[in-house]
């Protein structure tokens, strides 16, 4: 929303939330406190704040004075009840709509923001019917914007999609697009299509990171080196070089949550091939999480007790304080339960967020440990290893020499995401394993 306001002067957008708390962060001037880590939104935020983006609670007020309505709640899987464990919660989405139905006034067209399964305008529109119904029109505008690049996504994405029943709702939303992306990348589709593929392009690209880290794992094996055969694949334009790192299994709040989505929708329609399809790749990810905690533990002869083990990233991915999914978690829980003492370093994570993640693994508690460390020179200090978990650019340029003196030998550095210079680790007298090459030969 501070991007469409800072492209559309002449709209008027108010951000409304019920958590006062959250909305005050984003109303806080000196932007110290906001929810979300984004490079860039600051600026943006500043151009717009006060002017045509306002934050507020007054749900009554602005749902009733609004021509247009964005629903962008969460949507997180189900952890209760049927579909528990795959399908998407819609509780959030249900209940905005009903706050849509008893304050909208006139004509108001709702977009969904949210990912949402296919279908799901349909309960919204049974919903908003409640009210007045032919007074609403619904739209899908699934947002394609990745954490880390979201502004860049956001201010020229590939394409923008709007789908809907009613031609001009979908051209009226479309021309808000228009101030900045041109014509011939907004794309305009029935609803279902517009939900379908937001779904698709997730489990599409969470696909590649499955198939390329089943490859790295059968580099390591065969003597192949995955960075080859990354060239090697990717330079076929059918293919393409992008997303096609290997690295310690995908997370963030989409992928998995989508891919679930799509299976449970597949099972709905009795495609049980399909669904399986796509649970796989959700397998192979479970799998690859799981293989970086067994490396590490394989290299210490199966036996972590007593183990200093630094933990350099906690975030899913770069440039970014979400740590939802991420492999780290998966790894940190394994190493705590083999019993090891972890010094967890990332640049953006806050120690609390750490504790939380840690402590939804509680039940693998057994003897290990762990720490927040703020300085990267005190998480390497006397450890047995170090391991590369998220592809920060500081972590690129590390300074083997001084780490390498600060740490215990033998020394370890598990490079999970094929970024570190474990030459140079390695000539300073370290141990290193690399995702996709295996042990330096
Ligand atoms: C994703 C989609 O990219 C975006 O279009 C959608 O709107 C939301 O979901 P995001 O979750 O922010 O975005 O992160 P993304 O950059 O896609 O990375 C997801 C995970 O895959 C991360 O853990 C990342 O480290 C991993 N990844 C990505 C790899 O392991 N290798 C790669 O080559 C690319």
């Amino acid at each position: 929303m501070a991007v469409m306001a800072d492209q559309c002067p002449g709209i008027n957008i108010k951000v409304v939330d019920i958590d006062q708390k959250r909305i005050d962060r984003w109303n806080n001037l000196d932007n110290s406190d906001l929810p979300v880590y984004e490079p860039g939104l600051e600026e943006v935020l500043t151009r717009v704040r006060g002017k045509n983006l306002t934050f507020t609670t007054d749900l009554e007020r602005e749902i009733g004075s609004a021509d247009m309505v964005f629903l962008s709640v969460n949507t997180p899987t189900k952890n209760y009840g049927y579909g528990a464990g795959q399908a998407a919660d819609l509780s959030y989405i249900e209940s905005a709509a009903r706050q849509i139905a008893e304050y909208g006034k006139g004509q108001t067209i709702v977009v969904e923001r949210s990912t949402l399964p296919v279908r799901t305008a349909e309960a919204l529109q049974t919903i908003l019917k409640q009210g007045n119904g032919d007074q609403y029109k619904i739209l899908s505008n699934p947002e394609f914007m990745a954490e880390g690049t979201a502004i860049a996504d956001l201010q020229n994405p590939d394409r923008v999609l709007v789908g809907g029943q009613c031609s001009e709702s979908v051209e009226e939303l479309a021309s808000i697009y228009r101030n900045w992306v041109p014509n011939n990348r907004i794309l305009r589709t029935n609803v279902w299509s517009a939900e379908l593929s937001k779904l698709t392009a997730n489990a599409f690209l969470a696909q590649r990171i499955s198939s390329i880290n089943s490859i790295a794992a059968l580099c390591e094996k065969s003597g192949a080196n995955i960075t080859e055969v990354k060239q090697a694949i990717g330079a076929d334009t059918r293919i393409g070089s992008s997303f096609l790192n290997p690295g310690p299994g995908f997370g963030g709040s989409c992928f998995k949550k989508d891919i679930l989505n799509l299976a449970y929708l597949a099972d709905h329609f009795g495609l049980m091939e399909v669904a399986n399809y796509w649970r796989s790749v959700l397998e192979l990810n479970e799998w690859t999480q799981h293989r970086m905690a067994q490396i590490v533990s394989q290299k210490f002869y199966g036996t972590l007790r007593g183990k200093k083990i630094a933990v350099l990233g906690f975030s899913f991915k770069a440039n970014t304080n979400d740590t939802r999914e991420s492999p780290a978690i998966e790894l940190c829980s394994k190493l705590i339960q083999e019993g090891a003492h972890l010094c967890i370093h990332d640049p953006r994570v806050t120690e609390s967020e750490i504790k939380r993640e840690l402590r939804k693994n509680e039940r693998h508690r057994s003897f290990g440990s762990y720490q927040y460390e703020q300085e990267l020179n005190s998480a390497v200090e006397d450890a047995h290893a170090v391991v590369v978990m998220t592809d920060w650019d500081e972590y690129r340029r590390l300074d083997w020499a001084t780490i390498a003196n600060k740490m215990q030998r033998p020394g370890w550095v598990f490079d999970t995401r094929g970024i570190t210079n474990l030459r140079e680790a390695a000539a300073n007298g370290l141990e290193t394993w690399e995702v996709g090459c295996g042990d330096l030969q």
